[in-house]
């Protein structure tokens, strides 16, 4: 049986990606960084372990805990939308904290052992906006953007090893809760010189919405990375995210 170990399983992509590996008859381990047991369907195939991406010792102890690692999925993470000017220090540390220095952290702890079996798939959830130049995500978007960086230069050296490595890029999902957590972040809407044009923006953005993402799209994305070794090293998930991808080319 084959085992994948999911990071940000507590709402949105990553509940419903550990529900359709779990569906499927693999063996998941669904982290959290506070477990809840009650958010996924109980199981003997499921183990529900504490890890905040962002806490070395976290990570060491949880996947310590986690046993041999088939599949990683580098899907915890969030946004902050605000003006590049206005963004506070310490929220672009947090940003690459999560989005970029967890996946790192995660998968150099998971690495060594799929190295060793000479098997193993990682799969780093990144996102569709770093496709496109979208104002008030700078820094979200560059943290994503590190990850698809790395991911694309690593693949390379540990192929040899009979590693994959994936990035799944969503595009925008209001099935989650990433915009209520965004939302906590947002800065400059009452701000003299970048009020107007962010109020703009982000009503343009609302009139233009398109097919949208949705989480069952996410979680099939990374099911095809994890299943399929045929699978692009970019996968585009959600209707609007794959449109991107083709106008991006
Ligand atoms: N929804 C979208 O429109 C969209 C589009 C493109 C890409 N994405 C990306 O997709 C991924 C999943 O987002 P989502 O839409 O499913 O949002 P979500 O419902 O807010 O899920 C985010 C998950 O990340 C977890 N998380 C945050 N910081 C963490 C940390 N330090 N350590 C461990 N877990 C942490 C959250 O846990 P807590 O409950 O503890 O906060 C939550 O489980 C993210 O990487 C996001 O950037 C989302």
């Amino acid at each position: 049986m084959k085992t994948v170990l999911i990071t940000g399983c507590s709402s949105g992509f990553g509940l419903d990606t550990a529900r359709l590996f779990l569906d499927r008859n693999w063996r998941v381990i669904a982290t959290m960084r506070t477990p809840r047991e009650d958010l996924l369907p109980a199981s003997d195939r499921l183990q529900v372990i504490a890890l905040d991406v962002t806490d070395s010792d976290s990570v060491q102890k949880a996947i310590a805990a986690a046993g041999p690692i088939d599949v990683v999925v580098n899907n915890a993470g969030f946004g902050a939308p605000a003006p590049f000017e206005l963004t506070p220090m310490e929220t672009v540390r947090q940003l690459f904290e999560t989005n970029t220095f967890g996946t790192i952290a995660v998968t150099q702890a998971v690495l060594p052992q799929m190295r060793e079996r000479q098997s193993g798939v990682i799969v780093n959830v990144t996102s569709s906006v770093t496709l496109k130049p979208l104002p008030l995500v700078s820094m979200y978007r560059a943290a994503k953007a590190a990850v698809n960086a790395l991911t694309e230069s690593m693949a390379s050296e540990v192929a040899p090893f009979g590693v994959r490595v994936h990035l799944v890029l969503p595009g925008s999902s209001g099935e989650t809760r990433f915009r209520e957590t965004a939302y906590q972040y947002l800065k400059g809407a009452d701000d003299p010189v970048y009020g107007d044009f962010m109020k703009q923006t982000i009503a343009r953005m609302m009139a233009s919405n398109g097919p949208g993402t949705h989480a069952r799209d996410v979680a099939e994305a990374v099911w095809q990375a994890a299943t399929d070794p045929a699978s692009p090293l970019r996968i585009p998930a959600g209707a609007d995210a794959v449109q991107w991808a083709a106008e991006a080319g």
